[in-house]
């Protein structure tokens, strides 16, 4: 029977931003968990030239590494593509799948997502899929039918707090500076726990850590964190910077 994890997980997304000059910040960032006072997991997730040198940075420390996306098969004929395999190989022990982002610029569907959440899971990562709705969506009440699909689309028996976690990204609340107020986010992610639960059972749902992320920052993060079912957070422009995401897990 698997509990709500205690502890929350602050995963940073770099996107495509970062070069070798970022290991300066990394260290950076080793040295602030290591010197106390975080009481969460932490995961950078930096583009995928910079997953191996990342990872060797963040050796025998508690900071995990992951990617931003895989393709759902383990090896073949896919130009430019990247298999969770070759991801685990360098260094990675999670990958973001279903980013908003590449559902918008890369044209990939529920059934696309599920795929590669079966393909991370293939290789020993952790999936961590992304759901949300548009600006319009919300506005036209559709908000919770929406995510809901999403999240019924990906899941399977197979889902569990050890191989998943689901993140919760309102497109609009990317990149924007605008947030879901609490109650909305509690909402959204009462909706998602019980949808998981309708597949796998509550004792397992449980278990599956529940992300939110949408302009995450220092100022926002202890009253987001803590609204019910939020079980730790997806940044993106905060984790670009040491201090901000350390004061994001230190947040919580
Ligand atoms: P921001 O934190 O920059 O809004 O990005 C959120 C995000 O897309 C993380 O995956």
């Amino acid at each position: 029977m698997a509990a709500r994890n205690p502890r929350k997980l602050i995963a940073g997304n770099w996107k495509m931003n970062g070069s070798r000059n970022s290991l300066a910040m990394v260290e950076a960032l080793r040295a602030g968990a290591g010197a106390g006072g975080v009481g969460a997991d932490l995961l950078v997730c930096p583009p995928a030239t910079l997953i191996a040198p990342v990872a060797q940075a963040l050796a025998g420390s508690a900071i995990a590494v992951g990617g931003q996306d895989c393709h759902a098969l383990a090896s073949g004929a896919y130009t430019g593509d990247l298999s969770a395999e070759m991801l685990a190989e360098a260094g990675a022990t999670h990958v973001i799948v279903g980013h908003s982002e590449r559902r918008e610029h890369h044209g990939e569907t529920d059934a696309m997502v599920r795929d590669k959440m079966r393909g991370a899971w293939r290789a020993g990562l952790v999936a961590i899929a992304c759901v949300g709705e548009t600006k319009a969506q919300r506005e036209a009440g559709e908000a919770l039918a929406v995510v809901g699909a999403q999240v019924k689309a990906l899941l399977e028996s197979d889902v569990g707090g050890a191989n998943t976690a689901i993140a919760y990204e309102p497109v609009w609340a990317i990149g924007t500076g605008l947030t879901p107020t609490v109650a909305d986010v509690a909402e959204v992610h009462r909706l998602i726990r019980a949808t998981i639960a309708q597949a796998v059972g509550p004792e397992t749902a449980a278990g599956v850590r529940l992300l939110y992320g949408g302009s995450v920052k220092p100022g926002n993060a202890a009253e987001l964190m803590a609204a019910d079912d939020v079980d730790g957070a997806l940044v993106g422009g905060a984790s670009l910077v040491a201090d901000d995401f350390l004061a994001i897990a230190r947040a919580c």
